[in-house]
């Protein structure tokens, strides 16, 4: 059976059908599927029922994967396999506090972002629990040629956790927090395989922006945030168990939504890819 191709969006994202990825797949698909990430950032793959020695060979299609950050939800028998388990999520205030809500890229703060992350849906509750991408390639396009002109020569230092952060991240011990330099990224990034230039944005992460005042900087970041995740650039991915999805951490951002029953139970495999050094979007 042919694979099959469908657009999500105008711009980006894709369904991926007539496919099963627990097959060995030739060089030629691989290949292609490769090609298709690179072009459309977001790839879904419906019905695929991963788990996870499939979700690792899945991932490599793509490329070597990374550890998790976040030692503690690792499989222990595969631990390159992270997973979001409701069960591990405190509730406050009847509200489940999920990881990564508000927009994001992953891991801004290493010298070597994880190219693209990715999720095998294992248990999705009755409604809610969505994943949103905007496309940071598009709203770069978007904006006037002044303004790109402008903040293509800026850089961030990403660090931990911002001391203006909209969200608060899982406390790490010292030992794994001294293992993560603080880094400085480029505002704009040049896509190692298409070339085209995407904002670099992680309002969780971002200490202003180098060479303004703190003001001045956070609120450049600020207004590009809000004008980055309009509806206009957003796909939102409603979970079905067996979805396989994957995305570039260069193209798009992404977020978790805590709008689900924490009663009801929520579990996903999740996968990093290795990523290389960010480059500037220079002339
Ligand atoms: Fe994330």
């Amino acid at each position: 059976m042919a694979i099959q191709i469908s657009p999500i969006t105008p711009t980006f994202g894709v369904k991926i059908t007539g496919i099963d990825l627990k097959n060995d797949l030739d060089e030629s698909t691989h290949k292609q599927l490769k090609a298709l990430l690179s072009q459309y950032a977001v790839l879904v793959f419906p019905n695929q029922f991963l788990g996870p020695a499939e979700l690792i060979q899945a991932g490599e299609i793509f490329g070597p994967l990374m550890p998790q950050q976040l030692q503690k939800y690792i499989l222990p028998d595969f631990p390159l396999v992270g997973y979001n388990s409701t069960k591990d999520l405190p509730v406050k205030n009847g509200k489940l506090q999920v990881r990564g809500e508000n927009y994001h890229t992953d891991h801004s703060n290493s010298v070597c972002p994880p190219k693209a992350t990715a999720l095998s849906a294992v248990k999705i509750p009755s409604s809610g629990g969505d994943t949103q991408f905007v496309d940071v390639r598009q709203s770069f396009d978007d904006l006037s040629p002044k303004l790109q002109e402008k903040i293509i020569y800026l850089r961030s230092l990403h660090v931990h956790e911002s001391t203006r952060s909209p969200r608060t991240f899982t406390k790490l011990s010292e030992e794994d927090l001294a293992k993560i330099p603080n880094v400085t990224q480029p505002l704009v990034i040049r896509h190692p395989d298409s070339g085209r230039p995407a904002l670099y944005l992680n309002t969780g992460r971002m200490e202003g922006i180098e060479g303004m005042n703190a003001d001045e900087g956070f609120n450049l970041i600020n207004s590009l945030y809000e004008h980055a995740i309009r509806n206009k650039y957003e796909y939102r991915h409603r979970w079905a168990e067996g979805d396989f999805v994957i995305w570039d951490n260069r193209s798009v951002m992404h977020q978790a939504n805590a709008d689900y029953n924490p009663e009801e139970f929520r579990y996903l495999y999740r996968i990093m890819l290795e990523g290389d050094a960010l480059s500037a979007f220079l002339p």
